[in-house]
């Protein structure tokens, strides 16, 4: 039998997934149905949070306890905050938080008994101390304390909280709350697939979510963002982008934050992105975002016929960069937020599950003797 081989899946469904959909032609994100500009524009991320792992908005009802559950259980065990104190500072926040994520779920036994309220208690958990694990890496990397969580506070506005030990800025915390629901999921992708694969062995949630941040941590899935910024101080001024760019697209280098496997308009969550750092950038004067337009400028004469257009990291660094977040932590927060979405596919991977075994194509050798090592 011939076996035809996929390279990276693409194109392969690999569940049948009720969570999110994508029609990339005309630049639409749904979360079960509703349209992300929606969602950004009305719901929080804890409503957003419940949409998604339990296929409804909650009735007010419903919100508050969710909303109580989540502020509830933020806090660390003294362990864990010790666990993270012995991390190198020189560390990446992205394998800080998959070490807590893998420590915490040592503390929960339970989380092995899957029965539905086992399994809510540990959505609860893991939405609710990602947060802490990383302003606690990120505090205690610079030699500060680190701060306990506050439960009074929205979850953006606690993890704003928690970094600086500041009452949060409503304005800040509002729009971190938006970025955190535009990233909470994304239809089937790597680290979506990693922790649905081993959610599909049986594993406990916190295996689940800890093996997805591994596969987010690369840099060809998160982290653009990142390189978005560098090109911003490595271009300078507004004025010196056409110049810049123009060089960058002569010579075929990939700019980033821009293009999509399957966004060929613009990323919806990029125009929403856009308008906020644009808010930001008003107020504190930078110019990150006067580069940014430029940019996107000559990248749009060159290449919107291509369909290459501003992606969701294009604009989501000069927005965390606005709320004063270090540029290591922007992947983390894309992964705080993602883990709604990570726990929405277990969730549904564990009502009609069949462990994960594809198959190969075998490009070896056969019935090779075995040369006995004064003979190698
Ligand atoms: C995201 C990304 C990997 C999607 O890749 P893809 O769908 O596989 O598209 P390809 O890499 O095959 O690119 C298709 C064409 O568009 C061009 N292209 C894609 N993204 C580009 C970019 N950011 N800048 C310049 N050209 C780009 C490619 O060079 C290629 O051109 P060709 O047909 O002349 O060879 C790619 O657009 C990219 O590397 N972007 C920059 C990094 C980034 O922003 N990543 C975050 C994604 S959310």
């Amino acid at each position: 039998m011939t076996i035809e081989l996929i390279h990276g899946l693409e194109g392969v469904p690999i569940a049948e997934s009720a969570i999110s959909f994508v029609d990339g032609a005309a630049g639409r994100l749904e979360y079960r149905g509703i349209g992300i500009d929606e969602l950004a524009e009305h719901s929080t991320f804890e409503e957003t949070s419940f949409l998604l792992m339990f296929g409804k908005l909650p009735t007010p009802t419903e919100l508050a306890g969710f909303k109580a559950d989540i502020s509830n259980h933020r806090r660390l065990k003294f362990r864990i905050v010790e666990l993270i104190k012995c991390l190198p500072e020189t560390g990446h926040p992205m394998d800080a938080l998959q070490a807590g994520v893998a420590a915490i779920g040592m503390f929960y036994p339970e989380r092995h008994h899957m029965v539905d309220e086992a399994r809510r208690a540990a959505c609860i958990r893991l939405i609710s101390k990602a947060p802490t694990v990383v302003a606690a890496f990120d505090r205690l990397r610079k030699g500060d304390d680190n701060i306990d969580p506050r439960d009074d506070l929205s979850l953006a506005g606690n993890f704003l909280y928690m970094l600086t030990g500041e009452e949060p800025d409503p304005e800040r915390e509002r729009i971190l709350d938006i970025c955190l629901i535009l990233h909470a999921d994304h239809t089937m992708n790597a680290s979506t697939f990693a922790g649905r694969v081993v959610g599909s062995t049986m594993a406990d949630p916190f295996s689940v979510i800890s093996s997805a941040l591994g596969a987010l941590s690369g840099p060809l899935h998160g982290g653009a963002n990142e390189d978005v910024m560098a090109l911003l101080d490595q271009i300078g001024s507004p004025s010196k982008a056409r110049p810049f760019v123009e060089d960058m697209i002569s010579k075929k280098t990939k700019i980033p934050g821009f293009g999509h496997r399957v966004y060929k308009a613009m990323d919806p969550r990029a125009k929403i992105l856009k308008r906020y750092a644009e808010k930001l950038a008003a107020k504190s004067g930078s110019a990150y975002f006067e580069t940014a337009i430029e940019v996107e400028k000559v990248v749009q004469e060159h290449y919107a016929e291509k369909g290459i257009w501003p992606n969701v990291d294009f604009f989501s660094g000069i927005v965390y960069d606005e709320i004063g977040i270090a540029r290591d932590c922007f992947t983390p927060i894309f992964a705080m937020a993602r883990v709604s979405g990570w726990l929405a596919h277990w969730l549904e991977q564990m009502r009609s599950n069949r462990i994960f075994r594809p198959t190969q194509k075998y490009v070896g050798e056969h019935n090779v003797p075995y040369t006995p090592a004064n003979k190698r």
